[in-house]
């Protein structure tokens, strides 16, 4: 808790271009939640890193994502909007709680498995749970493909409580109900990433309308020609998902409103959808980024508070692990 309010944190990695999947299993569930929650948004900057990165690029997609979170609607006046590598007790406390996991535990998870690995990419779970147990957070909004590293999280800070009595709030993820696993446009097996090699199956959030029309009349659908929602038609479902997830629309909803029309009829809805609700945020962010002055004090007041907050829980874990005190 801070102040009357629960802790919420969640965070985004400035890697690639950011998909509609980024905006609807997170971001817009982050907007939703700013008012009932004290909220710390990060951009992962640290975690980018466990993959060679060009810097000049890094640092630019990093400011884009933070300009990004204020275009979607969060205020940084009342959420913390800032750069984890500007807060220095990310690191100093995944490196503690780095001895408080397992190997075998880290071993576990897919995200590890499916790459050549060095040793940030190896303990990236650990700094994510880091981030997480720093602010005291109560809940994190993620997508569904976060989950196995929530599930982490939540058993280090059992297990540091477990020792050391109540030292870290242990944490609920927060799984939209709609869009928390948006899958490939091309293929629905898979989810849409932006590391996908097919730019095809995934809208990028800076996607030009005509793109974004084109990406969906393409989508990969099947010959059952009825718009149903069941997991039998894995591309038609996940095109219902996105256009719930834009309109604020019910599944058995849009399945009513579709009744008797085809594919052909469907998908450039969705398009439509799709472009209205990332059109305004795109010009949204375009008008933002000129006016350098006001992102850098953002930056800046931003990095302050959240460093403020990490201190208070780093010092506190420092004391229980046995950390000699400082002398003022
Ligand atoms: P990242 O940067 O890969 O993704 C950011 C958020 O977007 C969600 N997401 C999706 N949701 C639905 N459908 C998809 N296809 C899809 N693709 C991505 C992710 O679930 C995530 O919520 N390790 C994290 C970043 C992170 C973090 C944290 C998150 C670091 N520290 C602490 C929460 C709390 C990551 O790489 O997310």
């Amino acid at each position: 808790m801070l102040g009357d309010k629960k802790v919420l944190f969640s965070g985004m990695q400035a890697t690639g271009n950011l998909t509609l999947g980024n905006y609807l299993g997170a971001l817009k569930n982050w907007v939703t939640l700013s008012d009932e929650y004290e909220c710390f948004y990060s951009v992962v900057d640290m975690h980018s890193i466990t993959i060679r990165q060009d810097p000049a690029v890094l640092r630019k997609r990093a400011r884009t994502l933070l300009t990004l979170y204020i275009a979607a609607g969060l205020d940084p006046e009342k959420n913390c909007i800032y750069y984890q590598s500007h807060v220095s007790g990310h690191a100093e406390l995944a490196w503690i709680l780095n001895c408080f996991t397992y190997m075998g535990e880290l071993n576990r998870m897919t995200q590890f498995k499916d790459k050549s690995v060095n040793a940030g990419l190896f303990t990236y779970p650990v700094l994510m749970a880091a981030d997480i147990l720093l602010y005291q957070a109560d809940v994190v909004p993620v997508g569904i493909d976060q989950m196995q590293h929530l599930e982490l999280t939540r058993d280090i800070a059992q297990r540091f409580n477990g020792i050391y009595g109540d030292v870290f709030t242990v944490p609920e993820a927060y799984i939209g109900k709609v869009g928390a696993k948006i899958m490939s446009l091309q293929d629905p097996a898979k989810k849409m990433s932006k590391s996908d090699e097919n730019p095809n199956g995934s809208i990028y959030l800076m996607d030009d309308p005509d793109t974004i029309m084109r990406k969906f009349k393409r989508a990969v659908t099947d010959s059952e020609g009825q718009i149903l929602y069941r997991d039998e038609q894995p591309g038609i479902k996940n095109l219902i998902n996105i256009y719930c997830a834009c309109t604020g629309k019910a599944p058995d909803e849009v399945v009513r409103e579709f009744d008797g029309r085809g594919y052909a009829e469907f998908k450039p809805a969705v398009g439509e959808a799709v472009v209205s609700v990332l059109k305004p945020l795109q010009d949204r962010v375009e008008e933002l980024s000129k006016d350098k002055a006001y992102i850098d004090s953002v930056i800046k007041n931003n990095a302050e508070k959240a460093q403020y907050f990490a201190n208070k829980t780093l010092r506190k874990v420092q004391k229980k692990v046995g950390f000699p005190e400082r002398i003022r």
